[in-house]
């Protein structure tokens, strides 16, 4: 399977010829090396309803025809909105599909939709996955600050890509995602949600030494690199 990193929180993953992108955020993601337009999904897994979460969405949907797969609120209010096809889930719950298992993990986060009159929508409880496929087990923690229950999901999951937030601000910082790797106990741990925009600037690099000093194998993906397992 190739994991490919393309900055922000989006990551594709693809297995012979099947591609699921998480939070497909590439027009206005100042990391992003390649184009919306460009890319091919059968699933669309969204954490939650952040405009740098669902970004291209839509337009990679209606191309494609993919299903997008969220948690309830978000997935009616997508389908509603925009007409693309949904499968909404909830916390704890596995989707399966030909090729893939979808587990969807709880994030502590927040998710709503702010209207052009300035109204917040509720969209429901931000997520992450934890993604079974090409035989291997992916977690996307999604947007979120550091929860004692990442050591359930270590422990209940054998992780061999772990995606966790270092970013600060809008959710756990360098030092709380050392802890989260910890508890996680992934194979290989790889920091995303940072330097898209100023407030959440840090040293990717600064990260995997401390990782190491742990004796934790992290790994910087530059956007738009593969990771091939
Ligand atoms: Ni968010
Ligand atoms: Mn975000």
């Amino acid at each position: 399977m190739d994991i490919i990193y393309h900055g922000h929180a989006c990551v594709q993953l693809v297995h012979e010829g099947h591609s699921v992108m998480i939070d497909p955020f590439l027009t206005g993601n100042s990391l992003a090396t390649v184009r919306a337009e460009e890319l091919e999904a059968e699933y669309i897994l969204l954490t939650h309803g952040h405009g740098d979460h669902i970004g291209d969405t839509e337009a990679i949907a209606k191309r494609t025809g993919a299903t997008v797969i969220s948690i309830v609120e978000l997935a009616s209010y997508m389908e509603r909105t925009t007409g693309v096809k949904t499968v909404g889930m909830n916390l704890g719950g596995t989707v399966e599909v030909p090729f893939a298992r979808f587990k969807m993990v709880q994030a502590f986060h927040s998710s709503s939709i702010t209207t052009e009159d300035g109204q917040i929508i509720y969209m429901g409880m931000p997520a992450g996955f934890v993604i079974e496929m090409g035989g291997k087990t992916v977690y996307h923690s999604g947007d979120t600050a550091l929860f004692g229950d990442m050591k359930l999901i270590g422990d209940r999951h054998s992780i061999d890509v772990a995606f966790v937030p270092i970013g600060d601000h809008f959710t756990m910082g360098p030092e709380d995602a050392v802890w989260a790797a910890e508890w996680l106990k992934a194979k290989l741990t790889v920091p995303m949600h940072y330097n898209t925009f100023p407030p959440i600037r840090q040293d990717a690099d600064s990260y995997i030494a401390m990782l190491a000093k742990r004796d934790i194998h992290g790994r910087v993906l530059k956007s738009g690199e593969a990771l091939t397992l």
